[in-house]
């Protein structure tokens, strides 16, 4: 079991003074009492907060039998779905380090784009391989995954015959309704289970995120447990106490000081995919009625020679959250060698972990110095307990920022527009005159 995760906001504390702080705690106290007591707009959304505790077990050991199933049959899993329906998964495979061949299986990805190119390189790579599919979409016809499922089924199809597809086919959707839902009934795929009280972004720990985590070798018992000890943190009303409230209180009153981008840092490239996770989950919940810091992420310390600049010297408008995992998963130390011909004596033999997180404590000093507030995240380590804990941490905090902000943390209004215009120039029957 890892450290529970700590939050330090020593380097935004001067940007924030005490009476503005105190002023937004008993903002993100109400805002947390509306989460958890389910009385807000969404709240019929809000199946997540008590999902590691209430989650269902028959499903969850579904789902790992189903994992062996996938990985006695396949090389190769193509996890098929976009948004919410994708970024988790794929968040925690990459956070993990699994997914790329360890335990037998590949992980790729299909359905998070419209590019004919990624869906031919997709092909490429599945000739000649055994694979199967994870189709995930709670609505059963969001048009990218629906393309990409149509493309994948009819090449299961041509190589293991109908049955034998349908045996290799697993869909995730709505418990009864559904396009996804029918084909899967019709068709004879296993099928899991999108809550109908959890959206997509929200629901990376049911089986949207179980089943392709658990499939990579990921341990989602300990990824639960995780989780699990970080929603009772998650209940507690002391800023102290609760890292979800106090980041809500930082934002929220950085927010509310004319702050309008929030960068995510992480210094571990495998940590690329919660940065965009991450994105969807804030810029989705919050990004409403002209309000929300616009999420960005930065992989460091490599965009601190291309970003750097800016973060240090632009608009002062940003601040940034660092993702700060104490431990690497495999430690290599700097080669000893004689002379200083390339000026390094002095890094003779010192950990490149410690080297990166000097170079963190660097960079969090200057950009602080710089004008940018700067909160840190401080995990353990780079496995499934953390990783579940950080995951409630987001969820819990996002939609404690939302009611503070007085918005709906559930819906995406806005997300509609776009597929209204792209819908009436693709021919769609009923967009003709939208
Ligand atoms: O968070 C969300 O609600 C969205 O990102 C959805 O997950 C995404 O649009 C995919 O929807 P669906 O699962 O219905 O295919």
């Amino acid at each position: 079991m890892s450290q529970d995760i700590r939050l330090d906001v020593s380097y935004a504390e001067k940007f924030v003074t005490e009476p503005e702080a105190e002023g937004m705690k008993p903002v993100v106290l109400a805002a947390q009492k509306t989460l958890l007591e389910k009385t807000g707009p969404g709240a019929e959304f809000t199946g997540w907060v008590n999902l590691p505790e209430t989650y269902d077990r028959e499903e969850f050991s579904r789902i790992k039998k189903a994992a062996e199933k996938i990985r006695d049959e396949s090389r190769i899993l193509v996890v098929t779905g976009v948004g919410g329906s994708y970024l988790g998964a794929r968040a925690a495979i990459e956070f993990l380090s699994k997914g790329r061949g360890e335990s037998g299986l590949r992980v790729l990805y299909a359905g998070s784009s419209l590019n004919p190119d990624q869906m031919n390189d997709l092909l490429d790579e599945l000739e000649g391989t055994d694979f199967s599919v994870n189709i995930i979409s709670k609505s059963g016809t969001t048009t990218e995954p629906a393309i990409a499922f149509r493309i994948l089924k009819a090449l299961l199809e041509e190589r293991y015959g109908k049955k034998g597809a349908a045996d290799r086919i697993y869909a995730t959707t709505d418990k009864k309704k559904g396009t996804l839902k029918e084909l899967a009934d019709a068709e004879g795929y296993e099928t899991f289970v999108v809550p109908d009280d959890i959206g997509g972004r929200y629901s990376v720990l049911s089986a949207v995120g179980l089943l392709p985590i658990a499939s990579a070798g990921g341990d989602i018992d300990a990824l639960m447990q995780g989780a699990g000890r970080m929603a009772e943190i998650c209940q507690s009303d002391d800023p102290e106490k609760n890292p979800a409230l106090l980041y809500a209180l930082y934002r929220c009153a950085l927010e509310k000081k004319g702050m309008e981008v929030e960068v995510l840092s992480n210094y571990d490239a495998n940590l690329h995919q919660i940065c965009e996770w991450w994105k969807q989950l804030f810029g989705e919940s919050l990004g409403k009625e002209h309000q929300g810091l616009f999420p960005a992420g930065m992989d460091l310390t490599t965009d601190l020679h291309s970003m750097g600049q800016y973060i240090q010297d632009g608009r002062r408008n940003l601040i940034e959250t660092v993702l700060d995992v104490k431990n690497a998963g495999r430690d290599i130390r700097v080669p000893e060698v004689p002379g200083n011909a390339d000026g390094l004596q002095y890094l003779n033999g010192r950990s490149l972990n410690e080297i990166n997180h000097k170079a963190m404590e660097g960079s969090i000093i200057a950009h602080a110095e710089g004008g940018v507030p700067v909160m840190r995240i401080e995990l353990d380590r780079r496995d499934e307990d953390s990783l579940g804990q950080l995951f409630c941490f987001f969820e819990y905090a996002c939609g404690i920022c939302g009611y503070a902000n007085g918005v709906n943390p559930f819906d995406q209004p806005g997300v509609e527009f776009y597929k209204r215009n792209m819908f009436r120039l693709l021919g769609k029957p009923g967009y003709e005159n939208k």
